[in-house]
């Protein structure tokens, strides 16, 4: 069985969680979609601002590629900025096909809130026509352990069995 997983990163929070969770997908074949902010803070920064004014530019050639078809689960992973989840988030959506009817999981990481963000997500995952069969808020102020994330990538190892996927 195959998953996608799906993340934005800008500081490695949330690459650091959908590693987590990937180590526990024992029964999948992992492969990763990931957008991550590199370099020094001031360039990190220009490059969300592009992102956030909807200029993907840089990332074309790589959003060209999605397409869900040849996973049996999708696994969308996202920062939360000002109670959503960034830009990018959206267009991944609007540029992948296939969508329709697959299976996937949502989760967010954030600092203070996040709530609003994670529900965002899963309405707009239901809105392409997929469905969410697990969803979690990893909320840390300060350090983000991965103890969380390995307890929900077990779930969901546990909720694709029950529902037959493996
Ligand atoms: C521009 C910006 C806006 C943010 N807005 C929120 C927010 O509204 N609520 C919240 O709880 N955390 C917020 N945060 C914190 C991030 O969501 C949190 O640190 C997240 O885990 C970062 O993920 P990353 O390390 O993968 O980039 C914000 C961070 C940034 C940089």
């Amino acid at each position: 069985m195959k998953v996608l997983i799906i993340y934005f990163t800008m500081g490695g929070r949330t690459k650091k969680t959908a590693e987590a969770i990937a180590s526990t997908l024992s029964n999948y074949e992992v492969s990763y979609f990931p957008i991550e902010l590199t370099g020094k803070f001031i360039e990190k920064i220009k490059m969300l601002d592009k992102f956030e004014n909807k200029d993907f530019s840089i990332i074309e050639t790589e959003l060209n590629t999605l397409d869900a078809s040849s996973y049996d689960l999708i696994i969308f992973g996202m920062p939360t900025y000002g109670d959503k989840p960034p830009k990018a988030f959206d267009e991944i959506l609007a540029r992948m096909g296939n969508l329709n009817g697959k299976k996937t999981v949502v989760f967010n990481t954030a600092r203070f809130t996040g709530g609003k963000a994670l529900e965002y997500m899963k309405t707009k995952v239901e809105e392409a026509g997929a469905q969410v069969s697990d969803q979690f808020k990893f909320r840390k102020v300060f350090w983000i352990g991965v103890k969380n994330a390995i307890k929900f990538g077990k779930q969901i190892n546990e909720r694709q069995e029950k529902l037959g996927t493996i």
